[in-house]
């Protein structure tokens, strides 16, 4: 899958941008397993034109994450083309826009997927992001607003006509939130449209080697994304690129590997983040990392009260010798 100069390489599974959970040790520590570019949190145009350090401070990554995507978020076209403008400053790979988040606080401000109801001002702003930018831009979005209002056939064509590069469709409309079941047969119907001739991303539900080589040999998508089932869980890439690539299954990892990786990720994040942030990140992602354990209740109560840096080290520690 090529995106402009940027090839991403056969059948990509990519990191699905994430609020307060793809930062850069994570988003690190996924591509280090195989994902094939990364995006960062959504960011506010709005927010980084008026230079709020919430903001700003998502612009940031190291060279190691690229390819790297910054996704911008926002309703107004001066405002995304100057926030645009922004982030290119940090010469990311791929600038993203946003038009498929779903949450009351985006959609009341006509961002996200609010957008899917004014297809028309969606195809302006993106265009003139298109035109600012001097690299790849992609759009994420939805299946549509509501069930009866499903128009992605017709807006990732349009959309194709602003001169994007690719699209990601979450499999899901506005109204199902993150909710239902993703219905990936308008991806589908996407795909045989003839005259879409950009890479399609599907995304929504995957979270097994097999759903994702499925997604790839029913759908015939460009590359797929993939979010929670990710989340504390990196090594997902790396067994979903060896079913992809040699067919075969890898097992799941063991308790040495998942401490150290859980380790490593808090240790990159407070190169980034203070030590409070960090820490509390790190719940986020536990239910991952020690998914389907035995017994695992009175760790998991540590872990979530655990507040330094010390405490968790030693119970990743705790962790590793009681299920080695
Ligand atoms: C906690 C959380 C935060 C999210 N933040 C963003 C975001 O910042 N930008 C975005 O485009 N999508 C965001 N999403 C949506 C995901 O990128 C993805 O589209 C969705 O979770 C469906 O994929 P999945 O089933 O693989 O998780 C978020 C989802 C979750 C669960």
């Amino acid at each position: 899958m090529r995106l402009g100069t940027l090839d991403l390489g056969t059948h990509p599974v990519l990191l699905a941008p994430m609020e307060d959970i793809t930062g850069p040790a994570f988003r690190l520590i996924c591509r280090e397993a195989g994902a094939a570019m990364v995006y960062s949190e959504f960011i506010s145009s709005e927010g980084l034109i008026r230079n709020a350090m919430k903001s700003t401070v998502k612009l940031r990554f190291s060279e190691a994450e690229r390819p790297m995507a910054l996704q911008l978020f926002g309703a107004d076209e001066k405002v995304m083309v100057e926030a645009a403008r922004m982030a290119m400053e940090e010469q990311p790979d791929v600038i993203d826009i946003n038009w498929g988040c779903p949450v009351r606080k985006v959609v009341s401000k006509d961002a996200g997927a609010a957008m899917l109801k004014d297809v028309p001002r969606m195809i302006r702003i993106t265009s003139a992001v298109v035109r600012v930018v001097n690299r790849p831009v992609t759009v994420k979005t939805r299946l549509g607003w509501d069930e009866k209002s499903k128009n992605i056939v017709e807006v990732a064509e349009r959309l194709q006509n602003t001169g994007i590069s690719a699209i990601t469709i979450h499999a899901r409309t506005r109204q199902q939130l993150y909710g239902g079941k993703a219905d990936w047969t308008l991806i589908g119907e996407v795909m045989n449209n003839p005259r879409m001739n950009i890479p399609v991303i599907g995304n929504g539900d995957i979270d097994n080697p097999v759903q994702a080589r499925e997604a790839f040999d029913r759908f015939g998508v460009a590359g797929i994304m993939i979010g929670r089932a990710a989340t504390g869980r990196p090594w997902l890439f790396k067994q979903i690129r060896h079913l992809l690539d040699k067919g075969e299954t890898l097992p799941e990892p063991d308790m040495d590997t998942r401490t150290s990786l859980c380790r490593r990720q808090l240790l990159e994040s407070l190169k980034w983040k203070n030590e409070k942030t960090a820490v509390l990140e790190m719940r986020k992602h536990y239910s991952g990392y020690f998914k389907g354990l035995p017994f695992f209740r009175d760790f998991k109560l540590k872990l979530m009260q655990a507040a330094t840096k010390e405490e968790v080290l030693s119970l990743f520690d705790l962790i590793r010798e009681h299920y080695a």
